[in-house]
């Protein structure tokens, strides 16, 4: 059994516009201590499928279908006393600005000690002992003074550190980063990175690592989901992503990713076109009007996201590159 198991799970927004397919039909799961990377380009529904894998969606305005299991137990549909309690010591958050996770108005050590409060019920003085035992694990220099400080006072590359800090409190056995180092410049932002995969190698847990860049998790994963239009639409081992990938909308993302060969600013080649608008989908291939390997039956008919061989690498593609073979 995978830690999490995440099976035809759909998400639609009830919007002003009418009803949105924010995630449709995405399955995926992630073993122990596995990581898996979710790209895509920017509206591809990353964030959505990460919220609603934690079931943190607006009730009112959202209706989710399929099935998230962590180590077996349902989250879809169960009722939200139960998640919070699982949510709270099996999965932690991090979010692209750390600002949303914290509170301005509090000191850092406060924050990181309620969490340890509330969720492991441990007494003042040994949430204290404990968050500034965390403030050094996550490398915050002088933990004790920085304990005292509030948000405010510290560095953007800080706050992020605070926020893992804050995430590793239960020792959760997955973390889900939704972008954990946007914003952040490239130097801090290979810090951060190199942090979590640290710290993920020492704590034994899962990682779900959600970015944009492919250059992010190249080296970071051991498996991708490629997300286009709220659907997987190629997935597999990250050596096989890289180098045998299928779908002309994966290459066409790796062609716009920053290259560690390339000098710092390069400008990136972003996809022609634009990412379709979700309220109104067609019959075809959402990437058709945008791909240059659209063939009449891609705008009549969506490909399935299937695997052809024995490998477990599978795409959605009528007309599939035959790149690396
Ligand atoms: N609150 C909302 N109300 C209506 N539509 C929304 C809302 N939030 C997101 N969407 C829509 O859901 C789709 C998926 O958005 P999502 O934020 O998950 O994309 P993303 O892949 O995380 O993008 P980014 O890389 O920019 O963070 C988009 O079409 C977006 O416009
Ligand atoms: S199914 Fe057709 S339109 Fe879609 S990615 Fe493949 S070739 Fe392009
Ligand atoms: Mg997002």
């Amino acid at each position: 059994m995978s830690l999490l198991d995440v099976q035809n799970l759909s998400v639609t927004l009830h919007t002003p516009h009418g009803d949105l397919p924010a995630v449709a039909d995405v399955s995926l799961s992630v073993g122990a201590e596995e990581t898996l990377g979710i790209v895509g380009e920017s509206g591809s529904g990353k964030t959505m499928l990460a919220r609603s894998i934690m079931g943190l969606l607006p009730r009112a305005r959202a209706s989710a279908s399929g099935s998230v299991k962590l180590k077996g137990v349902e989250m879809v549909g169960a009722r939200a006393s139960d998640l919070r309690r699982l949510w709270a010591t099996e999965v932690a958050m991090i979010f692209q600005d750390p600002m949303t996770a914290l509170n301005p108005v509090m000191r850092v050590g406060r924050q990181i000690d309620e969490t340890l409060r509330v969720r492991l019920g441990l007494s003042r003085s040994a949430a204290r002992a404990r968050a500034i035992e965390l403030l050094e694990m996550v490398g915050i220099p002088s933990p004790e003074k920085r304990y005292a400080a509030y948000p405010g006072q510290l560095s953007g590359g800080m706050r992020q550190r605070v926020v893992i800090a804050m995430a590793l409190a239960a020792s959760p056995s997955l973390i889900l980063a939704d972008e954990p180092t946007t914003g952040l410049d490239v130097t801090i932002q290979a810090q951060i990175l190199n942090l979590l995969d640290e710290l993920q190698a020492r704590l034994h847990t899962s990682m779900i690592l959600i970015t944009h860049d492919l250059g992010v998790v190249a080296t970071r994963t051991s498996h991708l989901a490629v997300m286009y239009a709220g659907r997987i639409v190629e997935t597999g081992t990250t050596r096989d992503v890289f180098a045998r990938h299928r779908m002309p909308y994966t290459r066409a993302l790796l062609e716009s990713s920053p290259r560690v060969s390339n000098p710092a600013h390069t400008r990136l080649t972003a996809i022609p076109g634009r990412p379709p608008n979700l309220l109104r989908l067609g019959e075809g291939c959402a990437f058709a009007p945008r791909c240059g390997f659209a063939s009449e039956r891609c705008h009549r008919e969506r490909p399935e996201l299937s695997v052809p061989d024995e490998s477990s690498h599978a795409f959605a593609c009528f007309n599939p590159l035959e790149v690396g073979r």
